[in-house]
């Protein structure tokens, strides 16, 4: 029988994660500080969506139709359950890159995204994505796209080999891969113990292995032991990507382009005598030896006018969900914090501080005359970047979303009280989804069934682990007793009710 795995791990099933850059929603405010045109975006596909709690939250809280695969058949049963449940615009298949690429029956998509693929593919396969993209990404579409970087990876890459090499000559194809991955790793730690030249040309190999040991080893599994791995330099992607058409337009996080917080001055003075700006990224790679980038392409990128930059900017919405005491007015950057000002951010926070969804041009006429309507834009972008506050989608999608949220979000409340895995409820405003503890779900489940008291939070979440057998763990230290538990879980809910569970309001994620 044919091999349909490809050298790809698929004993072992993926980590169920959320990235907020799969949403296409994500494009709109990095795009418009960029000065690019923002397409509408109709038509979305994943390719490789793992467990497909991206995917599926996406269609949930949006009216896009969504497509994708993966050819691991757990995986897309599972993103099959979720659709099911959502009742969205959803089609998932278990099919190989190969199979789905050339199906005959999928439209053109605005927005195409592959989130931990390129790097973990063979050369066959990126041709078969690329040629995808270059057939299928509609003109004017986005392309998101995430990869492991070279030089960031150089150092690092005699770890990656070794445990694939270790599992390779000396692991068992019958053994439990969680036993494989463990057995690789500790040869690996102790051999790096005994190469003094190896550790004195990279000194930050053994605490990398070190901290590789706290990792969830389904994740270390499809990181570190599939037969393929490449990085890349952004130059290398770029030969790549030529032949869709697609050119670099930005990275998803506007603060990741801020200069001032990001490059030195010496660093910015180099890098403003670059013109070519495609060798300008690979120029920053090297100046943050970067390790994984994650950047949106775009099939044919437009200069928006200024008349319509602002036109646009105005017509978007606002909603502030973190608590305005919590807002500091710092961004960070790779040289670490900077402060933002004072004067240009407090009047606009005031205004959003009543936590109701506000228009740019609402915003705009609260200002002070002399405000200048950039700085208005790069300050929303800046929060937004922050998770201050979230973009909103037209009420019209909210509308119509919210009873897909509100099934995809009731399962994984469910869900929570008995495996501690998904952490990502959907919200209808955003359509996105956004990432809880374990505790903030239950705590949330035990909400929407009206056990809001702080004593009936702490009950419903010592009952959920004392019928899985567990207590907690502070500090690194066991909490034995009962007593201890329920202070440390008064405490959680507390804070809960304080600074989680009215963010889950404001996003409509709960409701009264
Ligand atoms: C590292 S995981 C990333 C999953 C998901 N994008 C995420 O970030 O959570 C890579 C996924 O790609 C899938 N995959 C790998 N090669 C594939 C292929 N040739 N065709 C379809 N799916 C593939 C695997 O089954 C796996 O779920």
């Amino acid at each position: 029988m044919a091999d349909w795995t490809e050298g790809y791990i698929s004993d072992i099933n993926y980590t169920y994660g959320y990235y907020p850059y799969l949403n296409p929603n994500s494009v709109i405010i990095p795009f418009l500080t960029a000065g690019l045109e923002v397409p509408k975006f109709d038509t979305a596909c994943e390719l490789g969506f793992g467990q497909g709690i991206s995917i599926n939250a996406h269609a949930a809280a949006s009216d896009m139709t969504w497509y994708g695969t993966d050819f691991n058949p757990a995986h897309a049963s599972f993103a099959q359950e979720l659709a099911d449940v959502s009742g969205s615009n959803i089609h998932v298949y278990d099919q190989s890159f190969a199979e789905f690429c050339s199906r005959s029956d999928l439209p053109d998509f605005d927005f195409i995204g592959l989130h931990g693929i390129w790097s973990w593919i063979s050369d066959d396969n990126r041709h078969i994505i690329t040629d995808f993209l270059r057939r299928k990404l509609r003109v004017g579409g986005v392309l998101y796209i995430s990869y492991n970087t070279l030089p960031g990876w150089s150092a690092a890459a005699p770890i990656r080999h070794m445990l694939n090499q270790h599992d390779h000559i000396l692991g068992s194809r019958g053994q439990n891969m969680h036993k494989r991955v463990q057995a690789s790793m500790d040869f690996t730690q102790n051999l790096l113990n005994i190469c003094q030249p190896l550790v004195q040309q990279s000194p930050f190999i053994p605490q990398k292995i070190e901290q590789m040991q706290t990792l969830n080893p389904n994740y270390l599994a499809h990181e570190y032991f599939n037969s393929e791995w490449q990085p890349m330099y952004f130059s290398e992607l770029n030969d790549w990507l030529s032949p869709t058409k697609a050119t670099f337009a930005c990275s998803p996080n506007v603060l990741e382009d801020f200069a001032l917080s990001n490059f030195t001055e010496e660093q910015q003075a180099l890098l403003a005598n670059i013109d070519d700006p495609m060798f300008a990224q690979t120029v920053k790679d090297y100046m943050h030896n970067t390790q994984f980038r994650q950047d949106f392409w775009v099939k044919g990128a437009r200069n928006i006018s200024t008349a319509k930059l602002e036109k646009t900017w105005q017509n978007l919405r606002f909603l502030m969900i973190s608590n305005r005491e919590n807002i500091t007015l710092e961004a960070s950057g790779r040289l670490g914090n900077i402060t933002l000002r004072q004067d240009i951010y407090e009047p606009i926070l005031d205004i959003l501080s009543d936590y109701q969804i506000h228009r740019v041009a609402d915003i705009w006429q609260s200002l002070a005359d002399n405000f200048e309507q950039p700085l208005l834009f790069e300050a929303l972008a800046f929060l937004q970047a922050k998770g201050n506050i979230v973009l909103v989608q037209e009420q019209a999608i909210v509308d119509k979303v919210r009873v897909h949220c509100q099934k995809f979000n009731d399962y994984i409340l469910q869900q929570s009280l008995v495996e501690q895995n998904i952490k990502s409820l959907a919200s209808p405003l955003t359509g996105g989804a956004f990432s809880f503890s374990q505790f903030d779900l239950i705590f949330l489940y035990a909400y929407q069934q009206g056990k809001k008291s702080t004593k009936q939070l702490v009950n419903m979440a010592w009952q959920t682990l004392t019928q899985q057998g567990k207590h907690l763990v502070k500090e690194g230290k066991d909490l034995q007793t009962e007593e201890e538990n329920l202070a440390e879980l008064k405490q959680m809910a507390t804070e809960f009710t304080k600074n989680i569970l009215p963010i889950a309001k404001r996003l409509q994620i709960i409701t009264d």
